[in-house]
């Protein structure tokens, strides 16, 4: 099947097109929060877009929103718990499509339990759906991307990923691991046409915070909005079509909060231990503020 025109090339008498137009993406997590606001601001610019997610009532919504703003979409139900779908969802994008321009690698899992709580099951799923499959799809496509010598690998980590937060190892490890990947992902790619970017969310006003299988979350502050930080990630897209902009985007800036934990490790991790406590002693009368700290 051939695929639709380059991004970026104009039709007959139509104006000037924006660097999306065109653009053949793959999309996942598109069924909710940042995915689904994205695809619409997407579909707006253009993009023609291969949509994941896993409820398939609430895909459907956002495709019919980006179709109603004129842009091809097809949705693909998958469980990217599964690492093997997920590099089949690759492969079969890249064909529908004709090749794939930019991934976004956006779906991502909540997983807020203790390590004294954490099953190996929880481990395993976790890693699978934050890390494994978004590494997974990125190697089944890049093979297109370097014999076109272009291409847009955008994955989306969070703060999670560059400075722990307590009673969520299994997320941080795999968005951590999301970040080292997507470092070197970048190096190894530096001399190729492939563009390799970082997002890094904050906290964002999604269902992530209440999706079922996680404990109740200890932060209770200020939520961006998704539509902020899709814009934020549009704009990156458009940068690295043209190969320019920067690696990495904490949306919203938290960057300073992750340089203080790199340099003054110790007293971030005091600090979070003592603001996990105080959240756990406003919310749970069963526990108890004399005990000892772990040591
Ligand atoms: N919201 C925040 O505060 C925040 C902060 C930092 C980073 N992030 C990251 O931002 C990204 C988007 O999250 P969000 O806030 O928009 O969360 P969300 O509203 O919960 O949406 C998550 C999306 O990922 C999909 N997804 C989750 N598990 C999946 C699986 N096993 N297989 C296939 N799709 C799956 C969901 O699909 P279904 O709904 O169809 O299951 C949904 O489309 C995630 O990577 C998240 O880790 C979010």
């Amino acid at each position: 099947m051939s695929g639709p025109s380059a991004p970026g090339s104009p039709g007959p008498g139509s104006p000037a097109p924006g660097p999306l137009q065109g653009a053949r993406v793959l999309l996942t997590g598109a069924s909710a929060g940042i995915g689904a606001e994205l695809a619409l601001r997407l579909a707006q610019l253009g993009a023609v877009q291969v949509l994941c997610g896993r409820d398939s009532g609430k895909l459907e919504a956002v495709a019919d929103r980006c179709r109603a703003a004129g842009a091809p979409v097809t949705t693909r139900v998958v469980d990217l718990s599964d690492p093997d779908a997920a590099e089949a969802l690759a492969r079969d994008a890249a064909e529908e499509l004709g090749g794939v321009d930019v991934v976004v690698n956006n779906a991502g899992a909540p997983m807020r339990r203790r390590v004294q709580r954490l099953t190996a099951e929880d481990l395993r799923r976790t890693m699978a759906t934050n890390f494994e499959s978004p590494a997974r799809i990125t190697l089944a496509l890049l093979d297109g991307m370097l014999r076109s010598d272009r291409g847009v690998v955008v994955n989306v980590s969070s703060f999670g990923g560059r400075a722990a937060i307590p009673a969520e190892a299994a997320y941080c490890a795999s968005k951590f691991a999301l970040c080292g990947w997507s470092e070197s992902l970048a190096m190894d790619l530096w001399h190729t046409g492939v563009e390799v970017r970082l997002i890094v969310p904050g906290a964002v006003d999604t269902d992530i915070w209440d999706r079922p299988g996680s404990d109740p979350a200890h932060y209770s502050g200020d939520l961006e909005a998704p539509g902020t930080v899709a814009d934020g990630i549009v704009a990156v897209i458009v940068d690295a079509l043209s190969r320019t902009g920067r690696f990495e985007h904490y949306l919203p800036d938290l960057q300073a909060v992750a340089e203080f934990k790199t340099a003054s490790i110790d007293d971030y991790l005091a600090g979070a231990v003592a603001f996990a406590d105080a959240q756990e002693a406003s919310t749970d009368p069963e526990s108890d503020p004399e005990a000892p700290p772990r040591s």
